[in-house]
């Protein structure tokens, strides 16, 4: 089997409805297709209504599912309750939340202002909890079960990272969000789990994070032990499985998804992988020759 093709069972999420937001580009797009293949019904959100138009009609074209495609500015709690409400008018119920949407840029973090720290923040972090909190009210109102939430952080949720600071405050609250409410709505039938991916290559993240020259000086492939960067049908088959019934026991976990980067990053010795063969001979006999004093 590739890692290119999809890896759950046709009719996987049919008749389930399920909110992407940031649904429009990237690695939401990418998440929406697959989804729509798997039978599902799918509600893409973000502040560009052209964009997400643009995907609905590509996707609802390609795939024959439904899309809806709804305005919605995470950061604000009204929007997240009317894209919650046009939703529930469209398809009756939802079923999945997936916190996809995302603001992040490189930079020092003493050339950001206080309100460039907030964008990213509030973006990431208050457009999780609105999103969630609107649903989880719902469903737990309605007494609504077998629902699921997956958001999605990165490694830097728990390494921390130079240079994105916010970012990394934000998905960090994010993580912790999951855990917490695992445990508070688990009993309610409301699973919450998160994906942690490495690089994939999106054009939103890699004009904010690699622009330029330095994509190619800091080729993010060499960070990660398997030399490549994520395939998006990865991601995608990791998502459908945390938000479908097969990982009806996974509660509150954060599964990675990154080739092995983040703990190359880690271990003491890790550098010690470009030596080569001849390399180790020679220090295989300096460290047999060492004699203790
Ligand atoms: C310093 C910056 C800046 C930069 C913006 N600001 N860009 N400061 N360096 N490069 C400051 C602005 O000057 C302003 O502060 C404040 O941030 C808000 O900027 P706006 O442009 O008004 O904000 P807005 O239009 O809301 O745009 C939000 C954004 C933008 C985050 C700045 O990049 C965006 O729309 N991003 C959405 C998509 C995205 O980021 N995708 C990538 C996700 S990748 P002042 O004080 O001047 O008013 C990701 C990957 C993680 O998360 C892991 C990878 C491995
Ligand atoms: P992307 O294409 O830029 O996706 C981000 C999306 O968020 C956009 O569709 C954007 O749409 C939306 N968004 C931004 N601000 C918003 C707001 N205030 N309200 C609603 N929507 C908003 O980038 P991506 O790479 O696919 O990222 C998707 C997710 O994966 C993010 O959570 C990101 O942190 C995570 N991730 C990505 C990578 C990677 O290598 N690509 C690695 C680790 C984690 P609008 O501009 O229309 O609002």
């Amino acid at each position: 089997m590739a890692n290119t093709e999809g890896m759950l069972k046709e009719g996987s999420l049919k008749g389930r409805t399920i909110i992407i937001t940031g649904g429009g580009t990237g690695l939401g797009k990418s998440m929406t297709k697959y989804f729509l293949t798997l039978g599902a019904n799918v509600v893409i959100s973000s502040r560009k209504i052209d964009v997400l138009k643009a995907t609905a009609d590509e996707l609802m074209k390609e795939t024959g599912g439904q899309v809806l495609a709804v305005q919605c500015d995470v950061r604000k709690y009204d929007e997240v309750e009317a894209m919650l409400a046009a939703t529930l008018a469209k398809f009756g119920k939802v079923d999945t939340l997936v916190n996809n949407a995302a603001g992040n840029f490189i930079s020092p973090t003493e050339r950001l202002s206080a309100r460039a720290f907030d964008t990213v923040v509030d973006i990431v972090l208050r457009g999780s909890y609105n999103c969630t909190l609107a649903l989880g009210k719902h469903w737990l109102k309605e007494k609504q079960t077998d629902k699921t939430i997956l958001s999605i952080v990165t490694t830097y949720a728990w390494t921390g990272s130079a240079f994105v600071v916010p970012s990394a405050c934000a998905k960090a609250g994010v993580l912790a969000m999951t855990r917490s409410l695992a445990v508070e709505w688990g009993n309610r039938g409301i699973r919450l789990n998160a994906i942690a991916p490495g690089p994939f290559p999106t054009k939103g993240a890699w004009d904010r994070l690699v622009p330029g020259e330095f994509r190619e000086k800091f080729d993010l492939k060499n960070k990660v032990p398997l030399g490549r960067v994520g395939e998006h049908q990865e991601l995608c088959n990791l998502a459908g499985f945390l938000i479908s019934g097969y990982s009806g026991y996974i509660n509150g976990d954060c599964i990675t998804i990154d080739g092995g980067e983040w703990l190359k990053g880690a271990g003491e010795f890790n550098m010690f992988s470009e030596i080569t063969a001849d390399q180790w001979d020679a220090i295989e006999m300096m460290v047999r020759g060492a004699k203790s004093e």
